[in-house]
């Protein structure tokens, strides 16, 4: 009789381990569960402010893209600089080195519109990794002339990895000597925009 018992008692118990271990294996992984990386370009810090929002957001590592050879301080110079190189292709090299980027699920890249086009060292960074089967996201700062064809090369340039719908708002006017325009008002409005659009994602970790 007792033998009985606890042979029913254990068929209950590894009936219920059996169904625990089957439902966790259906459930989608949270987004915290997934690595993330942002990566940004920034000259004037614009898009590092908003790449410091998403960091503050969903965590992850924050990496700045530094060149070998930085850009001149003198804007005309770098605008002619950047147009030779995009004419030319020329990929100039990076100073930053990501550890071991298979680690990472989602990578968020960050950069300003140059010359309505993705940056030269955004076009190094994508083409120096191996990308494949990562989930990636732009994002941007410009004058406000837009984006310009940079989200559809950041597709280009990583054709098999998954490029989410990306941000972008308005930053600094260098040409015009204004610089930095992340504070205030403009501030707050790029961090609720950034907020829903996380959401909108679905890359906004639950509370
Ligand atoms: C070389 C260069 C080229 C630029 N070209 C454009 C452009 O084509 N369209 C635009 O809207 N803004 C352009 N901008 C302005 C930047 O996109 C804008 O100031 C941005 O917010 C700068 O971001 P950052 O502060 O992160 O460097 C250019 C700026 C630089 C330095």
């Amino acid at each position: 009789m007792v033998r009985l018992l606890v042979a029913c008692l254990l068929l209950i118990f590894a009936g219920s381990f059996a169904q625990t271990k089957a439902t966790k294996a259906t459930v989608k992984p949270p987004v915290l569960s997934r690595k993330v990386l942002i990566v940004y370009l920034s000259r004037t810090s614009n898009t590092k402010a908003v790449a410091g929002m998403i960091h503050q957001a969903v965590g992850g590592t924050l990496v700045a893209l530094d060149l070998q050879t930085p850009y001149p301080g003198n804007y005309p110079a770098t605008v002619q600089q950047v147009a030779s190189e995009n004419e030319k292709g020329y990929l100039p090299p990076l100073r930053t080195r990501i550890d071991n980027i298979q680690q990472y699920d989602v990578l968020f890249v960050g950069f300003p519109t140059w010359g309505m086009q993705l940056p030269p060292p955004v076009k190094s960074f994508l083409k120096q990794y191996d990308l494949r089967g990562k989930t990636l996201v732009p994002f941007n700062t410009n004058a406000s002339y837009g984006v310009g064809s940079s989200f559809e090369t950041v597709k280009a340039l990583a054709p098999h990895s998954t490029v989410l719908e990306g941000y972008s708002t308005r930053g600094g006017v260098e040409r015009d000597g204004v610089l930095f325009v992340m504070d205030g008002n403009k501030e707050k409005q790029v961090q609720r925009e950034v907020t829903a659009w996380l959401k909108k994602i679905n890359l906004l970790p639950k509370p």
